[in-house]
């Protein structure tokens, strides 16, 4: 794992969009693997800015969403679809085409998963998966458990998970129950991660993902087994990490 201490989210998000960008300029096809949250909402905006000022082309780039709300049609407004669009793909030059997000309205769960595995085969795998972490571990919707969940797959969100979403929506009710997320090992088999991270709530999970045992207890612990991770976080998030290892 190669860690990047950076002093905060601003900076945090330069340097993984300079990251995103060398992958992009190194393979002008590259599937992309993608993700939601705050997180990475300034990196986006970082490569909207240098799309625009003609730096970056994304008419070959394909991209896979790591997860999608169970429920949500791709016009709600916080469905994850609606996201991408919102925050990347309606300000650059993408093929819609070539995004790949779960469809939340596929009620037939063992379907929707099963499509999403083959689209991102038939793609030849993820080039660069770009990853947030949840303060449990999770990473796409990889909730910690007994066990690490293959591919795609139909989640059960935690009440946690459930909690920390609920600021996005009107009342708590609202937030959906499950959602569609790729599994570890679409996880595990894209060529590169990059994994951000910022504030101090994800300073323990950080810490568990780094040096922690490596269980589904905490999933983002199972990236310790990848040999092309690229972590960067603020100092708040590596604030654990820092006082019990020194870094
Ligand atoms: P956040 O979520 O970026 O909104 O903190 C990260 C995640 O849950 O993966």
């Amino acid at each position: 794992m190669r860690i990047y201490e950076v002093k905060d989210y601003q900076e945090m998000s330069r340097k993984a969009a300079n990251i995103m960008f060398a992958q992009m300029i190194q393979k002008p096809d590259s599937v992309l693997g993608l993700a939601t949250g705050s997180t990475p909402v300034g990196i986006y905006r970082q490569l909207v800015e240098w799309y625009q000022k003609g730096d970056l082309d994304f008419s070959k780039i394909r991209s896979v969403n790591l997860d999608e709300y169970k429920g949500l049609s791709a016009d709600n407004d916080q469905s994850y679809a609606y996201f991408m669009r919102k925050n990347l793909f309606d300000h650059v030059n993408i093929n819609p085409e070539n995004t790949n997000i779960p469809n939340g309205l596929e009620e037939d769960a063992q379907k929707e998963c099963g499509r999403y595995n083959s689209v991102i085969q038939e793609l030849g795998g993820i080039d660069l998966q770009l990853l947030g972490i949840g303060n449990n571990g999770h990473i796409g919707f990889n909730e910690p458990g007994e066990v690490f969940e293959a591919e795609t797959h139909c989640v059960a969100l935690t009440e946690n998970t459930i909690q920390a979403n609920a600021r996005f929506f009107e009342k708590i009710e609202d937030v959906p129950r499950f959602a569609y997320s790729m599994g570890i090992k679409n996880i595990m088999q894209a060529r590169s991660i990059l994994l951000v991270a910022s504030g101090e709530s994800k300073a323990e999970a950080l810490e568990k993902t780094i040096y922690g045992p490596i269980s589904p207890a905490v999933p983002a612990s199972i990236l310790q087994l990848h040999n092309q991770v690229f972590i960067v976080a603020d100092e708040a998030a590596l604030s654990l990490v820092k006082e019990r290892h020194g870094l």
